[in-house]
C-alpha cells in the first residue's frame, strides 16, 4: 500500500472521534508508523519524542516494551480468554489481589472491564445496586458530577460528562444526574481566590445533596485531578471535606482514576496525595501501559458483599491476556521504582519550568505532579484573561516542530510523558516550550519579556 493511500483510505473508511470530519479531510489523519521508548515515528518517517503519553495518556512505559508484549503473548498462547460471569483465570485473580495492595484503604474487590468508560458504568451500577439492594437508600438513583468532568463516552459515563464534545451528544441522558462547580485552578467564573473557590466547591456539594434529597443521591463522582484545562490539582482540604460530606449523607464517593492511576501523578493512585479513601475507584489506561484494553472498578468488601447478585456483565471482563499485560506493567513499575522517580521528576520539571517561564506574561500558572503538568496561558496576567485558543495551538505546534509532542487542553498545554522519560527529556521540553511560546506570543502581538 502506498503511504498516501492510508490517508485516503482512512477518510473513506474510518469514523473519527471528537473532531470535525472536515478538519481530518483537509489535514489528513495523523499516521503513526512505529514507536520505540519515547520515540514515535510518523508515516513520513519523521520522529518525535512523545511527552504526552500516547495522546490520551495511557502510555506509561513507552513504545515497544517487549516484556509486556511477551506477557500478553505467553498468556494468549496458553489461555487468552475463556469467558466471564463465574469463570476466572490465574492472571485475573492475581491482578485483583495485586490491586488490593496498590489501591488506597479497604478497596479489595475488583470488577474488570475493557476500558475507562465501562469502569465508570460499572461504578454507577455498583453504587445503585448497593444503595437500593441493601435497603440503605431504596430509591437512590441520583448521581452528582462536576462541571468540566470527563468520565467517558458510553451512555452512563457520558451522562456524568461535561467536557469534550461527547458531552453534546443527542439527549436524553441518564436521569438524575446533576453537576456542581469543579475546583478549577488559576481562574474561576466567580473571580474568587483559588483556596476560597475550592472551599466553595466543596460546600456546594453539601447544598446539592440537600437540594436533590439525600435519600435519593446514590453517589458523587470526581476525578482526583481533572483534565479539563490541564491537570487541575485541588487542595487536600477540598477532597477531605468532600469525603466528610459523602460520609455524612451516605453518598458513595467514586474517584475516577482512569487518567491518574498507575503512577501518572507520582503515586500509584492520586487519592494518596489527598489522604482519602474512596468507596469506589475506577481505573484503566496506564493499567496496561496501553498495551491491552483493560479497566476496573474497585470497591470495599462492605459494598461488594451487600450486592448479592450484580446484574451487570462485559464480555471481556477479566480478559486473561490483558490481565497478564497489567501484571507485567505493574511489575516493571515496581522493579524500577518508577512511581517514586516520577514524583521526583515532577518536582524537578516544575522548578525548571517555573525558573524559565514563571515571569512570562502569557503564562498564567504552571502546575503539575509526577508526570502530569500544565502551563495555563493568559492574554493578560493582571486580569487572568483567557488566552487566544489559536495561540495555545500555535505553541503546541511550535513544540512539535522542535521534535516534541505535548498536548493542548483548553486554556493550557499539557506535558504527560510515560514514566520512562528522563531529566534530559524534560530539559529538552523546557527549551522547546520557551522557544515556542516566544514565537507564538510574538505572532499574536503579545510581548514575552516581563
Ligand atoms: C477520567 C476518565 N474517566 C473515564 C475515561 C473513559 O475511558 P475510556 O476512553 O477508556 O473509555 C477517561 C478517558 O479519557 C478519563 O480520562
Amino acid at each position: 500500500m502506498l503511504k498516501n493511500d492510508i490517508s485516503t483510505l482512512a477518510v473513506d473508511h474510518c469514523i473519527f472521534s471528537i473532531i470535525d470530519k472536515a478538519v481530518v479531510e483537509e489535514n489528513g489523519p495523523r499516521i503513526v508508523a512505529s514507536g520505540s521508548g519515547l520515540t514515535i515515528t510518523d508515516g513520513a518517517e519523521r520522529s518525535y519524542t512523545d511527552m504526552v503519553g500516547g495522546y490520551t495518556r495511557p502510555n506509561s512505559l513507552g513504545y515497544g516494551n517487549e516484556e509486556i508484549a511477551r506477557a500478553y503473548y505467553d498468556q494468549a498462547c496458553k489461555m487468552h480468554y475463556a469467558g466471564t460471569v463465574d469463570i476466572v483465570t490465574g492472571p485475573m485473580v492475581e491482578l485483583a489481589q495485586t490491586l488490593t495492595e496498590l489501591t488506597p484503604g479497604a478497596l479489595s474487590r475488583a470488577f474488570f472491564t475493557s476500558g475507562g468508560s465501562e469502569a465508570v458504568e460499572s461504578a454507577i451500577k455498583i453504587a445503585k445496586h448497593y444503595q437500593q439492594g441493601s435497603g440503605r437508600k431504596p430509591h437512590a438513583y441520583k448521581i452528582i458530577s462536576r462541571w468540566n468532568a470527563y468520565h467517558g463516552a458510553t451512555a452512563g459515563a457520558m451522562s456524568l460528562t461535561n467536557h469534550l464534545t461527547v458531552a453534546q451528544s443527542p439527549d436524553p441522558r441518564l436521569p438524575g444526574v446533576s453537576f456542581i462547580p469543579n475546583p478549577q485552578c488559576y481562574r474561576n467564573p466567580f473571580g474568587m481566590s483559588e483556596d476560597d473557590y475550592f472551599t466553595f466547591c466543596a460546600d456546594y456539594l453539601e447544598q446539592q445533596i440537600l437540594h436533590e434529597g439525600p435519600e435519593l443521591v446514590a453517589a458523587f463522582i470526581g476525578e482526583p485531578i481533572m483534565q479539563a484545562n490541564g491537570a487541575q490539582i485541588p487542595s487536600k482540604a477540598y477532597w477531605q471535606r468532600v469525603r466528610d460530606i459523602c460520609t455524612k449523607y451516605g453518598v458513595l464517593l467514586i474517584m475516577d482514576e482512569v487518567i491518574c492511576g498507575f503512577g501518572r501523578t507520582g503515586t500509584w493512585f492520586a487519592a494518596e496525595h489527598f489522604g482519602i479513601e474512596p468507596d469506589i475507584l475506577t481505573m484503566a489506561k496506564a493499567m496496561t501501559a496501553g498495551y491491552a484494553p483493560m479497566g476496573a472498578a474497585m470497591t470495599t468488601p462492605e459494598i461488594a458483599d451487600a450486592i448479592p447478585h450484580f446484574r451487570h456483565v462485559h464480555t471481556y471482563s477479566g480478559h486473561a491476556a490483558s490481565a497478564a499485560a497489567a501484571l507485567a506493567t505493574i511489575a516493571i513499575k515496581k522493579r524500577g521504582g518508577l512511581i517514586e522517580k516520577a514524583l521526583d521528576n515532577g518536582v524537578y520539571f516544575q522548578s525548571e519550568l517555573k525558573a524559565a517561564l514563571g515571569d512570562n506574561p502569557v503564562v498564567g500558572q504552571i502546575r503539575g505532579l509526577g508526570h502530569w503538568h500544565a502551563i495555563d496561558f493568559t492574554s493578560d496576567r493582571a486580569t487572568k484573561a483567557l488566552p487566544n485558543p489559536e495561540m495555545v495551538s500555535a505553541i503546541v505546534n511550535g513544540i512539535k516542530q522542535r521534535g516534541i509532542l505535548v498536548g493542548a487542553a483548553g486554556t493550557s498545554m499539557e506535558v504527560a510523558p510515560a514514566l520512562i522519560a528522563t531529566r534530559e527529556d524534560f530539559d529538552r521540553t523546557v527549551s522547546a516550550t520557551v522557544e515556542a511560546i516566544e514565537d507564538a506570543a510574538a505572532r499574536f502581538g503579545l510581548a514575552t519579556a516581563a
